[in-house]
């Protein structure tokens, strides 16, 4: 039996989770910064980092607590090493190194989007006792990332990741964010974007597609590989585009006086201070943000015959995106797995549970970790 306790400080939340040989969540707690960030309507920086110096010992003791161990239990810390903010990696980086040290124990260094995708796969081992089918696709999904990945594992039991497509400006879930931002939403945009799309038809203003296609083997290198590439930013921007043919400022403008008293405004708040036009406007932009996602994942799995269909992420927890994803890949006779909510977003457990590979194959860091802004992944 292996406990490891992670740590998460990429962004916005501060988070500690223990899990038992890489599938048991004994304890998962995640300490949400939204209401520091909320009056900016996105992260700040410096502040999340501050706000996870705050809450860093506390989470982590939560989790020790509420999973019933002692600290000396555990047989490894994992903490995320990137990418991420580096001022809020290297808080969790460096109490995840002094707790390894004190109380020697190894460290192990996990990569925040291999930690979405354990997400997925630790919940499938649990419930299904077995691996999901692979080669599978991955499409992560969140404020931060919009990036496909082939995932395999080695004959020795190590898993593999091919990054095959990306975003080349905006993430989705960032569109979301900007969206809601431009429209006196609150942050983050998409949890409310998505209640109020319910109220709005998402036919009513078709969006543009990106016109990005898979990159096809290229002249220079005939070898390459075709990859499946994404962009939001013209999207973001055809909504910019409407409020001003259509003369929303100064609606919008009345919105977010109306709402400024309000600490955490939810739907109900908002629904007085939205015309048919808007309610419209954010189903049809999340409708093309959902279909633009489906038909690029898609046709990456069919042409690299995917065995199964992993989405991870923030804007994974999207009910239409789920939808969507559901119906198309059933129609198509590929399985989709998806993290329960709760590990949809950020949290701990998924990077404990991506560590549980590397302890078993002795992969640790050594004192020089520091945190990677940048990271990579494949
Ligand atoms: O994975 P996550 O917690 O943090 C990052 O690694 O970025 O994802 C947060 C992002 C935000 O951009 C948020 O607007 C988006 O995920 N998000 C959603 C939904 N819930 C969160 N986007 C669409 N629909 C949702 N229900
Ligand atoms: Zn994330």
């Amino acid at each position: 039996m292996a406990l490891i306790l992670g740590i998460e400080s990429s962004c916005d939340e501060t988070a500690a989770a223990v899990v038992r040989d890489g599938e048991e969540l004994l304890s998962n707690v995640v300490s949400s910064q939204i209401a520091t960030h909320l009056p900016y309507g996105g992260v700040v920086p410096e502040l999340a980092s501050r706000e996870h110096l705050r809450a860093i010992v506390p989470v982590v003791r939560q989790a020790a607590a509420e999973a019933g161990i002692q600290l000396e239990q555990v047989d490894a810390f994992a903490v995320t090493q990137g990418p991420g903010l580096a001022g809020s990696l290297l808080v969790g980086i460096t109490y995840a190194k002094a707790l390894a040290f004190a109380l020697n124990k190894p460290l192990i260094a996990v990569n925040h989007l291999e930690g979405h995708i354990h997400a997925v796969l630790l919940e499938q081992r649990r419930q299904q006792g077995e691996e999901l089918p692979l080669p599978a696709l991955a499409l992560i999904v969140s404020g931060g990332h919009t990036h496909l990945y082939e995932v395999t594992r080695s004959p020795q039991g190590h898993w593999e990741y091919r990054n095959v497509g990306r975003t080349l400006d905006d993430a989705a879930g960032e569109a979301f964010d900007k969206v809601a931002k431009l429209l006196a939403l609150s942050y983050p945009g998409g949890p409310i974007i998505e209640k109020l799309s319910t109220r709005g038809n998402p036919r009513a203003f078709p969006m543009p597609a990106s016109q990005i296609k898979a990159r096809q083997k290229s002249r220079v290198d005939p070898e390459a590989e075709p990859t499946y590439d994404f962009s939001f930013s013209g999207l973001k921007t055809a909504v910019l585009r409407f409020v001003e043919t259509h003369a929303m400022q100064d609606v919008i403008e009345r919105r977010r006086k109306a709402l400024t008293g309000i600490s955490n405004p939810q739907a109900e708040d908002f629904l007085p201070h939205l015309d048919q036009l808007t309610l419209d406007l954010l189903a049809s932009f999340q409708e093309a943000v959902v279909q633009d996602l489906l038909r690029k994942t898609l046709r990456a799995t069919t042409e690299l015959e995917s065995e199964s269909l992993i989405v991870s992420g923030g804007v994974a927890s999207n009910s239409r995106l789920r939808e969507e994803f559901v119906r198309a890949a059933s129609h198509n006779g590929l399985p989709v797995f998806f993290p329960s909510r709760a590990l949809s977003t950020d949290n701990a457990a998924m990077i404990a549970a991506a560590a549980y590979p590397k302890l078993m194959a002795g992969e640790f860091a050594d004192e020089h970790l520091s945190a990677e802004a940048s990271l990579r992944l494949g």
